[in-house]
């Protein structure tokens, strides 16, 4: 038997249970913050210090919070899968690695990265970025952004994610709201390499209409019966 080709996205919803907060809360803030006001080039430009204050602060949080029972699950299925998948996170946050996680992607980048715009080069950077350290690659100080992918910027990955999408037989989003693209779309590549298509959410997101199945729930809940399911399925076809 031919092991299904597995992609898995990931939103804020799968970190949610471990006390990461989602995006876009019924107040439309992003902690406190209008998105534009701290996830764009621009407000980079016009506010460096509000915008490295606002990241510094998500980035010390990382060590308060430990992967839940999805990470985890998700870590479990990535070691016991012997066929190809490939996990694509929107998340900043390191809790899938941290889950287990191996084959992952961070189409938006990370929060434990720091990128010099000066000379280029990416640090794994656990303290904050205010106070213009210097890049410890070419020493220039204040030229350090968060590794992370704003809105009007190109996610990381694309090539890699396409062309697992296009090979799919199984696409799986997890915890996403598909109000952003392109990891929204992805569901219609997936369907047009005829994978089948299933969501796990809280509650139906706005593409959800685009999936073959949905099931809504926490996902700390939903996604580690998602996984003993596959892996049992996938045990019973290779016994028969
Ligand atoms: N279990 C499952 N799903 C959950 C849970 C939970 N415990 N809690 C919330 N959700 C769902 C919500 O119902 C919502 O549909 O997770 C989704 C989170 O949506 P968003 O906050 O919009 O997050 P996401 O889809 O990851 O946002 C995409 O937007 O601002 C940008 O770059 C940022 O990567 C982010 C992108």
């Amino acid at each position: 038997m031919d092991v299904p080709r597995i992609v898995i996205l990931t939103g804020a919803g799968i970190s949610a249970e471990s006390g990461v907060p989602t995006f876009r809360g019924p107040d439309g803030l992003w902690e406190g913050h209008r998105i534009e006001d701290v996830a764009t080039p621009e407000a980079f430009a016009r506010d460096p210090v509000l915008v490295q204050r606002f990241y510094d602060a998500r980035r010390a949080r990382l060590a308060q919070v430990e992967p839940n029972p999805a990470h985890r699950a998700l870590g479990q299925l990535d070691a016991a899968w012997p066929g190809e998948l490939l996990i694509v996170t929107q998340n900043v946050d390191d809790l899938h690695e941290r889950g287990g996680a191996r084959r992952l992607v961070h189409m938006h980048g990370e929060l434990r990265s720091a990128w010099c715009l000066a000379c280029g080069a990416r640090h794994r950077w656990d303290g904050p970025l205010s106070g213009d350290p210097a890049c410890p690659a070419c020493g220039a100080r204040g030229r350090m952004r968060p590794d992370v992918v704003w809105f009007g910027e190109m996610p990381y990955h694309m090539d890699r994610i396409y062309a697992a999408l296009a090979r799919s037989d199984l696409f799986v989003a997890i915890g996403t709201s598909g109000h952003v693209y392109p990891a929204a779309g992805f569901v219609e590549e997936a369907r047009a390499a005829g994978a089948h298509c299933l969501e796990l959410n809280l509650e139906p997101s706005l593409v959800s209409g685009r999936f073959h199945e949905t099931r809504t729930g926490p996902a700390g809940t939903l996604v580690p019966a998602f996984v003993a399911e596959l892996l049992e399925r996938f045990r019973l076809a290779q016994a028969s």
